[in-house]
């Protein structure tokens, strides 16, 4: 039996390295033709994939590659609208077009990793917005229903449900979101992760300002709950956020320390689901890998990174990460090497706990985890549960055995019960559970969830390599 105890404060734990759970890169092409106005030749498309001679570039190799060599886990397939129902707005999914992005989709899936579908339209159809002049909600609804129907068996298929909306209302939005969020879990795809992007080409600087993360963090699936509902992030290096420029100016660390903290504060996650820099460019990479090691720091938040892109871009695409040959093999640029795959690779497990808490964790067994985390919960009911995400199913047995609250909380023993605090102003105490699952599970898809006035959050564990996420900071927020 495995017997190993830490003590570690958070200043302890952010010595460790974290890295997010899942990195990946761009395999473009489908995409290609596709304006900011949602218009996109189908013409012009060129998925990246060899077998099919469909013009495009190797993606099926660079996807094998880059998980086998680089060890990565989650891949952004992006399709237009267009593709997908062959111009024909609000029609079924083209069977002939829809087999050919479906190669790639499985292609993708054979390495093992996460595969992002991702509409690649800027929340329009030829120069109309979603839901406000342009396409009818129920349009843009048709389309994720039925591809929620094709893959709802798929659990690592996430869904992006667009690619940098702009110029648009953002509650307006933000309802449409939710009626695909609503469409998709109708479609009995329940589990997979679903990407939510805001406003401004869904900028990392901007996602808090313009009100897009308050809005859409808002919207829930159909029973209440927001898992696996995720914050959509993107940003780029240079001077006007639009990666056109080989220049970095920044290391967005403004940006995205910007969103950490209001995920942090709101108990919830993003995906940084595209950003990149020039590999000849000025000082990027100096600072895309200063940005890269700052996401993966706060991967208690940001639990992936997808660089853009490979795919069907040639090396000699301004942001390429297209590996080129090299005797029959696969090889990285330097930036692809160093700023996404290093700042990763060079990271270990670890990953750290929320600004302001301190906490304890102890394995007692192989199987066994102990937690205890600080956090302050105010008036309003209080819960924790232990759940398992292991993949393949039957789910291992994970049952949570203790639920104790330091501080005099009048919470329960066990994680059966909930309780009402009466008490109207905000307290501080600690939350202990234990979790013990089937040492067949997989290492990292146990979670701890606690759930405090109407807000929950997920503490990932990894039973292994002892860590978690401690849930702190949410006095004054006024939401308990
Ligand atoms: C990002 O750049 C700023 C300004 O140059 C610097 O202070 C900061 O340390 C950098 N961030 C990281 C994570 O290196
Ligand atoms: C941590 O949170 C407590 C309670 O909200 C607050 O009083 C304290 O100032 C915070 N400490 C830090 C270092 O932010």
């Amino acid at each position: 039996m495995l017997i190993k105890s830490f003590v570690s404060s958070f200043a302890l734990l952010r010595l460790g390295a974290a890295k997010v759970q899942f990195l990946g890169i761009g395999i473009a092409g489908g995409d290609f033709g596709c304006e900011i106005d949602g218009s996109c030749p189908t013409g012009s498309t060129q998925l990246p994939l060899r077998s099919f001679n469909l013009g495009g570039g190797d993606g099926e190799g660079q996807m094998k590659h880059f998980s086998q060599d680089d060890g990565m886990n989650l891949f952004r397939l992006p399709i237009s609208w267009q593709s997908l129902v062959n111009s024909q707005l609000g029609a079924r999914l083209d069977a002939s077009n829809m087999a050919k992005y479906d190669k790639l989709v499985q292609a993708c899936l054979a390495t093992g990793a996460h595969c992002m579908i991702d509409i690649h339209n800027f929340a329009r159809w030829n120069g109309g917005i979603i839901g406000q002049g342009g396409p009818t909600d129920e349009q843009f609804v048709s389309l994720w229903s039925q591809l929620a129907t094709k893959y709802a068996g798929s659990a690592n298929i996430v869904f992006e449900l667009m690619n940098e909306p702009h110029d648009l209302d953002v509650p307006t939005w933000a309802a449409t979101c939710q009626k695909v969020i609503t469409a998709i879990r109708s479609a009995g795809a329940l589990k997979q992760m679903i990407l939510l992007p805001g406003t401004n080409f869904d900028s990392a600087a901007h996602l808090v300002p313009s009100g897009s993360a308050q809005a859409l963090m808002a919207l829930t699936n159909p029973d209440g709950t927001t898992d696996n509902l995720l914050l959509d992030v993107h940003k780029y290096l240079d001077e006007d956020n639009s990666g056109t420029h080989a220049a970095c100016v920044t290391n967005n660390t403004d940006a995205f320390g910007e969103v950490a903290a209001f995920l942090r504060q709101a108990g919830r996650q993003a995906i940084v689901s595209e950003t990149g820099a020039a590999p000849a460019g000025s000082a990027c990479m100096q600072r895309f890998c200063e940005q890269n090691a700052f996401i993966n720091a706060n991967s208690d938040v940001f639990v992936g990174l997808v660089a853009w892109a490979a795919g069907s871009f040639d090396t000699s695409y301004i942001l390429g990460l297209t590996p080129s040959q090299k005797n029959g093999k696969y090889v990285d640029n330097a930036l692809a090497t160093k700023c996404v795959a290093g700042t990763w690779l060079e990271s270990s497990e670890v990953v750290p706990p929320a600004a302001n808490s301190s906490s304890t964790s102890s394995v007692v067994s192989s199987a066994t985890t102990t937690q205890s985390t600080s956090v302050v919960v105010g008036d309003g009911v209080s819960t924790a549960t232990a759940v398992d995400a292991s993949t393949p199913t039957p789910a291992p047995t994970l049952t949570t055995t203790t639920l104790a609250v330091s501080s005099g909380l009048p919470l329960p023993a066990t994680v059966s019960e909930t309780v009402e605090l009466d008490a109207p102003s905000t307290v501080t105490g600690t939350i202990q559970t234990t979790a013990t699952r089937n040492p067949a599970a997989s290492a990292s898809a146990t979670q701890i969830r606690v759930t405090s006035g109407g807000l929950s959050w997920m503490a990932p564990t990894r039973m292994d390599v002892v860590c978690f996420w401690a849930v702190a900071g949410f006095a004054g927020r006024g939401l308990f």
